[in-house]
Order: C-alpha cells, then structure tokens, then sequence
C-alpha cells in the first residue's frame, strides 16, 4: 500500500484529483470506478476545473459507480445517480451512456444484482475511487462474517444510517438498504485509490492498514490488492 500524507481536505482533493487526471490522460478511454458521499466532492471539483481549463477530456471516459440506495429513484436528490451528475458528470462531456450506477428501483433485487455483475465484468476498471465508512465499509459492504463477491443487496447498519442521515431531513428519510459493488469486483480494479479525510476515520483507517485483514474490517482486505494508493490527510493519519 503506498500512503500519501496530505496536508488537509483540500491537499488531499488536490493529490486525488491529479492521480486521476493522470489516469485519464494516460489513457483517454479508460474505465473509472467512481464512489459518492462526502470524501470525493472536493476532488470532482478539481476535476471539473481541469476539464474547464482545457486540461481534461472525457469524452471516451467509462464509468461504473460503486453503489446506489434501494427506493430512491435516480431524480431523487438524495439518490447517488443524482449526486454523480450534480458533483461531476453534469459539469463535464462524460456521455450519459457512458457511466453506469445501481438502479435504485429495480423491482427484482436479484436480477439486478445480475446485471451490475455482467455489466462490471465487461467492463475492467483501470482505476477504483473509494471513500471509507466509519466502521470500515467500502462500497455499502458492511462489517461482516465473510467477504462479499459480487453485487449484492445490503442491510445499512445502525452506523452508516446515523451518518448517512445528517443529508436527509429526516432520520426517518435515510435509506436502510443499498446495492453495492461486492468486495471481489472492488478488488479486481487494476489500480485502487483510497481517500480519507478527517480524525473521526483516524482509528479504523489505522485497522485497515496495519490491522489483521477480516470481513468485520472490510477494507482490510485492500491490504492484498497490488496496487492500492491511499492518500489521508493528516487528521485520518494521526493515529498511524
Ligand atoms: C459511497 C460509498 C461509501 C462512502 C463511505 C464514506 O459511494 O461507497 O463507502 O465512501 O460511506 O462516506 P463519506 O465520504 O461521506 O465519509
């Protein structure tokens, strides 16, 4: 694992945003895993102003995203579809056919699933973008007995709804369920990018790195990829 210590936020959204940018000019149709929430707001916005300076084109860009809230529709501003088009996608020239997320109203959660695993396997991710929860998850993968494989369909814990909650106005609004990536196809991006920010991840960002690797710490298992940059600022790697 290669750690890049950033100063802050900004720092850390500044590093983020020139590894990918690196990504796509070295490789104009690449295939990019991209993850929501607060972590890669800031890097989609230097993103955004290196496509406006005329740095960036993503016109042959792919992207896959990692997950996406059960019964919420895509035009549901909470819904990770909307957020992907509203902190990126809408602000660059992706094609709309060409990036990919959950639907979140798929009737059948299984054929969905299904689909999102053919979809991905057709599709090798050259670079993957994840955030990390609080307990550890990537993806919505939730502390566990096993790793997840594939697609699947997962209960929030009690954790990730309380802090998912603090974007919807109502606790009772928060989602309670999510399609996610599994943890196997997160593992078979070429490359995976790691963003953390802030002291609240300082304590799991320290399991996932020097801890034992175990499905009740997700992200530990990041440990056997071979190629895994994490870049933290210095709050998320003061316990390090
Ligand atoms: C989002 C995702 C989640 C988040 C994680 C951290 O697509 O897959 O794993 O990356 O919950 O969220 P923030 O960045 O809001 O702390």
């Amino acid at each position: 694992m290669r750690i890049i210590r950033a100063k802050d936020y900004d720092d850390m959204s500044r590093k983020a945003a020139n590894l990918i940018a690196a990504q796509v000019t070295m490789k104009p149709d690449c295939v990019l895993g991209l993850a929501t929430g607060s972590t890669p707001i800031g890097t989609y916005k230097e993103l955004i102003d290196k496509y406006n300076k005329g740095d960036l084109d993503f016109s042959e860009v792919m992207s896959v995203n990692l997950d996406e809230y059960k019964g919420l529709t895509k035009d549901n501003d909470q819904s990770y579809n909307y957020f992907m088009r509203k902190n990126l996608f809408d602000h660059i020239n992706i094609k709309p056919d060409h990036y990919y997320l959950p639907n979140g109203m798929a009737e059948n959660a299984e054929a969905e699933c299904q689909r999102y695993d053919k979809l991905l396997s057709s599709l090798t991710r050259d670079m993957q973008v994840l955030g990390l929860g609080l307990n550890g998850h990537i993806g919505f993968n939730e502390p566990s007995d096993e790793f997840a494989k594939g697609t699947n369909l997962i209960k929030l814990s009690e954790s990730t709804i309380k802090a998912n909650s603090r974007f919807f106005e109502k606790y009772e609004d928060t989602p309670t369920s999510a399609f996610t990536m599994g943890i196997q196809s997160i593992m078979q991006a070429r490359k995976i990018l790691l963003l953390v920010s802030g002291k609240g991840k300082a304590q799991i960002l320290r399991e996932v790195i020097d801890g034992p690797i175990k499905p009740q710490v997700p992200a530990s298992i990041l440990q056997l990829h071979k190629d895994v940059t994490i870049i933290a600022d210095e709050d998320a790697l003061s316990m390090l």
